[in-house]
This record gives C-alpha cells, sequence and structure tokens, in this order.
C-alpha cells in the first residue's frame, strides 16, 4: 500500500511539471465545464430516447410517430457531436485525476479515433434513417435493428462496462 501511495506521489509530482498536457486538458476542461460528464449526460439521453422508443415498438406504450421521431433526432444530435467530448486523458484510468469524474471509456478509444468516429456516424446514419420511418410504427420496426446494432457496435468496444 506504501508503494501504491509513493508511486502515486511520484506520479503527481511527474505530472506538475507537464505544463502542456495539464493546460491543454484545462483549457478544454474550461470550454466543456467537465467533457466527461457532459458526454455521459448526452448518452444519457440517448439511453432515454431508446427506451421510449423500445416501450412503443412493443406495445408497452402508445404509439407516437412525433414522439419516435423526436427520440431519433435526440439520437442524430448527440452522435453528431459525441466523439469531441473526449480529449487525451478523460479515458477510465486518467479521468479521475484529470477530471474528476469516472468514467467507462475505454482507452483504445484515443487508439483508434477514426474507427471511433466511424461507430458515432454509424449511429447519425441509422437514427436519421429510423427519423424518417418513424411516422409509421412497421416502418420503424423495420429498421430499428440498426440504431441497436450502432450502439452495440460501439459499446461492444469502446465502452467498459457492459450496457445496451
Ligand atoms: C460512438 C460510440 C458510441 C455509440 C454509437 C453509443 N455509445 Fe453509449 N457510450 C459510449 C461510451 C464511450 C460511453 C462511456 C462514456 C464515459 O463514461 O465516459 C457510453 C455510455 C453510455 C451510457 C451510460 C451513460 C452514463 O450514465 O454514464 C448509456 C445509457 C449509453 N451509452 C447508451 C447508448 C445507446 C442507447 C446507444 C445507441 C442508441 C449508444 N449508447 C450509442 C459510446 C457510444
Amino acid at each position: 500500500m506504501k508503494l501504491v501511495i509513493q508511486t502515486f506521489v511520484v506520479l503527481l509530482v511527474a505530472l506538475s511539471f507537464m505544463p502542456f498536457a495539464g493546460e491543454r486538458n484545462r483549457a478544454i476542461a474550461a470550454e466543456n465545464a467537465n467533457p466527461v460528464k457532459e458526454r455521459q449526460k448526452l448518452m444519457r439521453s440517448v439511453g432515454k430516447a431508446m427506451k421510449t422508443t423500445v416501450k412503443m415498438l412493443r406495445g408497452d406504450l402508445a404509439y407516437d410517430g412525433a414522439a419516435a421521431a423526436s427520440a431519433m433526432s435526440t439520437m442524430s444530435e448527440v452522435a453528431g457531436k459525441y466523439t469531441k467530448l473526449f480529449p487525451e486523458g478523460s479515458d477510465m484510468e486518467n479521468s479521475i485525476m484529470d477530471f474528476d469524474q469516472e468514467s467507462d471509456a475505454r482507452p483504445e478509444i484515443w487508439t483508434n479515433k477514426k474507427d471511433f468516429e466511424m461507430k458515432a456516424a454509424a449511429l447519425l446514419e441509422a437514427s436519421t434513417k429510423a427519423g424518417k420511418a418513424a411516422g409509421d410504427k412497421k416502418a420503424l420496426a423495420a429498421v430499428f435493428n440498426e440504431v441497436g446494432n450502432a450502439c452495440k457496435g460501439c459499446h461492444q468496444k469502446y465502452k467498459a462496462k457492459k450496457q445496451e
């Protein structure tokens, strides 16, 4: 335990001598209050939109085309800006230190940035397509699995805890 604490202190001291990384993170953090919190909030709104839509498709809630279209546009909006909220040092291991917020973001996001962006683009595409079909329950049901696959496609690779 003592060794762990010592290592931690050494690491903190080392970090304080890395002005560039620190300043850059602070600048980004100031710009978006806290990018980790912000991206989690956005994902929760996507999760909520998903739940409402699934309930309507299953018949647990009365189908409402306008509500379904709005849920799909929530997803498209998030997909359009989501990947900008991943500054260096905000993955699941470093975020506590840099951003004071726990995260499920796997470090692979930063080593496969292009692929991660493609996964967000896949959600944008699927939710846009689903949004166009949302006026009709059957039409939406026919394309909705693409939306679910877009969530899975990204989470399996880039999100730590298994969810959705
Ligand atoms: C481009 C990749 C990507 C796509 C697409 C994606 N997610 Fe996520 N999602 C993530 C990552 C990464 C996290 C963890 C972020 C963090 O904790 O910093 C996350 C976290 C979440 C969370 C937890 C939010 C919280 O409270 O912290 C929910 C709920 C969620 N996603 C739902 C969904 C649903 C539903 C879809 C599809 C409609 C989806 N996501 C599509 C990457 C994605």
